[in-house]
């Protein structure tokens, strides 16, 4: 793992979306997983901004949300699929037929099969090669809850309450929001080839601190992250204060930093 700090929330949407343009420029095919909620927002403004500032094309990137409430449809107000097009996919030249989102209203006797299907769609197009991550307070990365098998795949979960309070802002009642979700497992997040961890705020502080320096744990699923080859964590200010290797961290990021600096004058 890899953790940097970054001065606030712009700064840290800025750097992962630097990220992202490196990857894409390096492959225009790439395939992407994907987050909602608001921690990603940032970095989703940004993308926008480089396709329409500099040219960044999307025409070629195939996407996977991690995840979507159950019976919910896609033009619901709170839908995954719609905040997905409108934060992002309706600003940028992406084929909306290479836009993946679980499908809310598939059949509770289909699940299964449904479940099956978009991991074979992932695998079909050669399996992510970057997957964007938020993190819930509970440590919970897609809806994959406490207690969630770490090699557990695309299917449904029940959500904790904790999580119907935290995502209850976005609906008029708390009773509104869903019992149930179909999302990637965490096997299927581990087998993305690269991720990006992203988290702000104060309220993220302790779960990030038992994420990164605690130990791995089916408790905080996040935490199955430090077994990964290739992770980044990009986190502001807050988010960071509870870690208490914060020096290394920086340390290690200045001279990584340094040296893809050399690298690339070779
Ligand atoms: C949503 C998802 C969730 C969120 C998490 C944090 O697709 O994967 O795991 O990333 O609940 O949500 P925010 O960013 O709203 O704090």
């Amino acid at each position: 793992m890899q953790v940097f700090i970054l001065k606030n929330y712009e700064e840290m949407s800025r750097e992962a979306a630097l990220e992202v343009k490196d990857r894409l420029l390096k492959k225009p095919n790439l395939v992407m997983g994907l987050a909602t909620g608001s921690t990603p927002l940032g970095l989703y403004k940004e993308l926008i901004r480089l396709h329409k500032d500099e040219g960044l094309s999307f025409k070629h990137v195939v996407t996977f949300n991690l995840d979507e409430y159950l019976g919910i449809a896609q033009d619901h107000e709170q839908s995954y699929f719609r905040f997905m097009r409108e934060n992002l996919f309706k600003h940028l030249d992406i084929n909306i037929k290479n836009v993946h989102v679980p499908n809310g209203m598939a059949k509770p006797c289909d699940i299964d099969e449904y479940c099956d299907w978009y991991e074979s769609r992932i695998k079909k197009f050669g399996g992510i090669d970057l997957q964007v991550l938020g993190i819930g307070r509970d440590g919970h990365i897609g809806f994959n809850e406490p207690g969630s098998s770490l090699g557990s795949r695309t299917r449904v979960k029940t959500l904790t309450e904790e999580t119907i309070q935290d995502n209850s802002r976005f609906f008029k009642d708390q009773s509104e929001v869903p019992t149930y979700s179909i999302t990637m497992g965490v096997g299927t997040v581990m087998e993305a080839k690269e991720i990006i961890l992203l988290a702000n705020g104060k309220s993220k502080a302790n779960v990030i601190s038992i994420t990164i320096e605690g130990g791995v744990t089916a408790q905080v699923t996040a935490s199955v992250l430090q077994l990964h080859r290739r992770v980044n964590v990009f986190l502001d200010e807050e988010a960071a204060s509870l870690l208490k290797r914060k020096q290394y961290y920086n340390f290690v990021a200045k001279a990584t930093r340094k040296f893809e600096k050399m690298a690339r004058a070779k």
